[in-house]
């Protein structure tokens, strides 16, 4: 597949100008002589996106590789969501997500209606989720939301008939953003794809917040259990004595996975390869910074080749100082939120067949 003809104008790299030492690892790395198994991604054709949970890895996988196409190749010319509409309906404040979807959107052709805020709906007027998610039906193709309650999926889902993505939800999940992480870790290491990603290099992945309370946290944390062969142990850094939740301990027990949890970061920091963090949680009726005694900046006693993630927005737990040193692979993560999240809805609304014929080789 030759870049140069078609390389994708959209994807900016901070590392090739030379101004700053954060990782922003190359896609190609990912799908070359590698063919995209399509089969597997058009299972996601009409389907919503509720959990990590859903995902198999071989999924995750694909879906990483054809984001890693589409940052890639520049493929917008062939118009991959014409005709789409897209609604993104968030109850609760983003800048990552709402505009990295919009993004995706917009970049491959598609329409949006965007609701970037709850009180322009009739929610302001005690309308239900479940009926404005059978307004939803009429108005567009596929529904993007975020909301502050946990059951804010299941209420739009009473009536809802067109597939739907969670955006967060609460305390719940936040799934696209654990692809958005797996997709930045699998550009930084592309052997995590391979199906025996062999033994010698197996991970220490430290989480500094609290799984059970944090969404994206939590989204991460299912997903990464699908690479357990690649993942040594999990250690979560929390003030919490349980910080997970009876759930999400059901999830650890079944994956087989070795884990632990301490409040002594001083312990643990310097033999952690993969750092990912967060403070910021919605408990109740408000933002909470969780955690907020565990901070990291430049001077933090960090393994050499470690990488930090964070879904971001931060408070001071993540000190900007970091931000120009090859621990931060969180700009690359955020970045690449466009990328893995146009491969998610090219599959979900049925449109691989608009990837041009070189990469649109399948296995069944
Ligand atoms: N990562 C994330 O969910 O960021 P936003 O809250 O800005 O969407």
């Amino acid at each position: 597949m030759s870049e140069d003809k078609h390389s994708n104008p959209a994807s900016g790299n901070p590392e090739a100008s030379g101004e700053s030492q954060s990782r922003h690892p190359a896609a190609s790395s990912l799908f070359e002589g590698h063919p995209i198994n399509l089969g597997l991604l058009r299972q996601l054709e009409g389907e919503s996106v509720l959990s990590a949970r859903q995902f198999s890895k071989e999924q995750v996988v694909e879906l990483c590789r054809l984001a890693g196409v589409l940052e890639s190749l520049e493929i917008a010319s062939s118009h991959p969501l014409d005709g789409k509409l897209v609604i993104t309906a968030f109850f609760e404040a983003s800048t990552r997500t709402r505009i990295s979807f919009e993004s995706a959107v917009l970049r491959l052709d598609g329409k949006i209606i965007s609701i970037p805020q709850g009180d322009v709906t009739g929610a302001k007027k005690g309308e239900s989720l479940s009926d404005i998610g059978e307004m939803f039906n009429a108005y567009g193709d596929l529904v993007i939301v975020r909301h502050t309650e946990t059951d804010s999926m299941e209420q739009i889902l009473q009536n809802l008939r067109i597939p739907l993505i969670n955006a967060g939800n609460g305390t719940g999940e936040h799934p696209t953003q654990a692809l958005a992480d797996w997709y930045a870790l699998l550009k930084w290491r592309s052997a995590l794809a391979r199906p025996d990603p062999g033994q010698k290099k197996r991970l220490h992945l430290g989480i500094l917040g609290t799984p059970g309370s944090m969404r994206a946290v939590k989204s991460f944390l299912l997903l990464s259990l699908l690479f357990q062969e690649s993942i040594r142990k999990v250690t979560v850094i929390s003030e919490m004595a349980d910080p997970f939740g009876a759930d999400l301990i059901d999830d650890l027990h079944k994956g087989d996975i070795d884990y632990e949890v301490t409040n002594d970061i001083q312990n643990v920091l310097s033999d952690l390869d993969v750092i990912y963090m967060n403070s910021i949680a919605f408990l109740g009726d408000s933002y909470k910074s969780l955690d907020s005694r565990y901070k990291l900046d430049a001077e933090s006693p960090l393994k050499q080749e470690a990488v930090i993630l964070h879904p971001l927005s931060r408070l001071d737990e993540l000190d900007t100082s970091l931000d120009k040193t090859p621990h931060n692979l969180y700009f690359s993560q955020a970045h690449g939120a466009v990328y893995i999240r146009q491969a998610l809805l090219m599959a979900m609304a049925g449109r691989l067949d608009r990837l041009p014929k070189i990469v649109a080789r399948t296995e069944s």
